[in-house]
């Protein structure tokens, strides 16, 4: 064991002492929580809390294990990550088609990457869990009204009045039944017929079919068609092989608000390790990723794999710290980095971040969330908003930096829907800025919606290829 740790150069005598200590689900509770939100009600916000702490786990420890070992042939250049779905989930947006046509784009985008890459794809949503925001300002001004920030639903409300912003301890427990339900549901498509394989390259025949760049795309998925051809065959169809049949799909979201995470953390009773069984994968934010915090805190001593978003101000000695005291026994699966640069920066940001963390030897997947370093307001509507082709490029720039320096492009992070938003401009139907207002739904930031989803798989899926 002692061989496989970090290597460590200079971090180890700064973090040294603090790994030292011991932990316990409520030992952030010590540290700064950035981006917390302070409760009026301390009597209400323990009631919450106590409610949580009896209610059933949502994800299984066994699960979480498996979801490891599987981000383990990523970290290995053995397969590779796709992690997607809304930006926030609300209580409003919450419906059963919605989690049917996010998971239907996300399995369709796995299958044209599976393909490209020959490589099992391990898919991830943004979902079942993923309600609380980081905010850039605590305060929000309308019209000469201050008012608190929305928190995401499980904090506060977006309506811009003074009640729905108060942060409400019980908005907790609803999170807590709005993911039990959406897990459910996502079980019950993935393991019940709904992702067989055939299916859901009918999907995708459709979709190229009513493309304006169908020739591009109409190889693959003729090529997808006639290799599920030949393997029917050949005899391996859905109802002798599982494989075809179902999935294994995961839940994610950012590690935020503690009292909920600690409240669902507990000992897997197998191993005597301690998961917080709100969702199989959990990371922690640009926002909040200092060494010494809150979020860096609890993650450390939960045993589910964890994400860090890996940001344009974030240096690879400060990097190399987190990744020590996250995974000091570096164990593989245990950390992904989720670059995001920025369209702009990633070519010149990323290569020596990526050189500082392969010259230590410690083992991580790399993935790419092109989202959060390409967010815009639109001139005329005031609408957040991003460009396809930024989206892209931030894509295009990990992927060919990765390569330069030796490392697997392992996977991309985005926020997207089923549901054709107009959030996200350009892409293949060409929205514009001024579409922007037609359907602008999500509660914070925009999200592909399913068109550009799946073009953006069939362009990275291009990338994939081009390197062999
Ligand atoms: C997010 O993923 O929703 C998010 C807020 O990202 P970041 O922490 O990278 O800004
Ligand atoms: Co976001």
């Amino acid at each position: 064991m002692a061989a496989n740790r970090v290597k460590t150069t200079t971090m180890q005598t700064k973090s040294q002492p603090k790994l030292a200590e011991a932990w316990t689900p409520d030992s952030w509770r010590g540290r700064e929580a950035r981006q917390m939100p302070t409760y009026p009600d301390a009597a209400k916000l323990q009631a919450a809390e106590e409610r949580l702490t009896k209610l059933p786990p949502l994800v299984f420890a066994g699960e979480a294990r498996k979801l490891q070992a599987q981000l383990a042939r990523v970290a290995a250049g053995e397969a590779f990550l796709l992690q997607g779905g809304d930006c926030a989930e609300s209580f409003a947006e919450f419906s059963a088609n919605n989690i049917r046509d996010t998971l239907r784009v996300v399995l369709q985008m796995a299958v044209v990457l599976t393909f490209a890459g020959s490589m099992p794809v391990v898919k991830i949503g943004r979902m079942a869990g993923q309600f609380a925001k980081p905010r850039s300002k605590p305060d929000e001004i309308k019209n000469g009204v201050t008012l608190p920030s929305y928190r995401g639903d499980i904090i506060n409300g977006i309506d811009f009045t003074a009640e729905s912003r108060v942060p409400d301890p019980n908005r907790m427990v609803e999170a807590y039944h709005q993911s039990a339900a959406t897990l459910n549901l996502v079980r019950a498509f993935t393991k019940g017929g709904y992702a067989d394989l055939h299916q859901v390259n009918r999907w995708n025949l459709d979709f190229v079919q009513e493309s304006p760049l169908s020739a591009r795309y109409s190889d693959m998925a003729q090529r997808i068609t006639e290799a599920l051809a030949f393997m029917e065959a050949c005899g391996i169809t859905s109802d002798r092989v599982d494989a075809l049949r179902e999935t294994d799909f995961y839940t994610s979201h950012e590690a935020l608000l503690l009292p909920y995470e600690q409240a669902l953390t507990r000992v897997d009773s197998t191993t005597g390790d301690w998961y917080d069984t709100s969702a199989h994968f959990l990371w922690i934010g640009a926002r909040t990723g200092q060494l010494d915090g809150a979020q860096v805190e609890f993650a450390r001593g939960i045993k589910n794999p964890i994400g860090v978003k890996v940001g344009p101000d974030l240096d690879s000695d400060t990097l190399m710290r987190i990744i020590e005291r996250i995974n000091p026994e570096n164990t593989p699966g245990r950390l992904t980095l989720i670059a995001r640069m920025g369209a702009k920066d990633a070519g010149k940001k990323l290569p020596p971040i990526l050189r500082a963390v392969t010259k230590e030897g410690v083992s991580v997947v790399w993935s790419c969330d092109p989202m959060h370093g390409n967010t815009v307001t639109a001139d005329e509507s005031d609408l957040k908003t991003r460009r396809f082709d930024d989206i892209l490029t931030e894509v295009r720039s990990f992927f060919d930096s990765c390569r330069t320096e030796g490392v697997h492009p392992g996977g991309i992070h985005v926020e997207m829907t089923g549901q054709q938003v107009t959030e996200c401009t350009g892409g293949q139907h060409g929205l514009k800025d001024a579409d922007l207002a037609t359907c602008y739904n999500t509660h914070c930031d925009p999200r592909l919606n399913a068109n550009q989803a799946l073009e953006l798989a069939f362009l990275v899926s291009e990338k994939i290829k081009a390197g062999g």
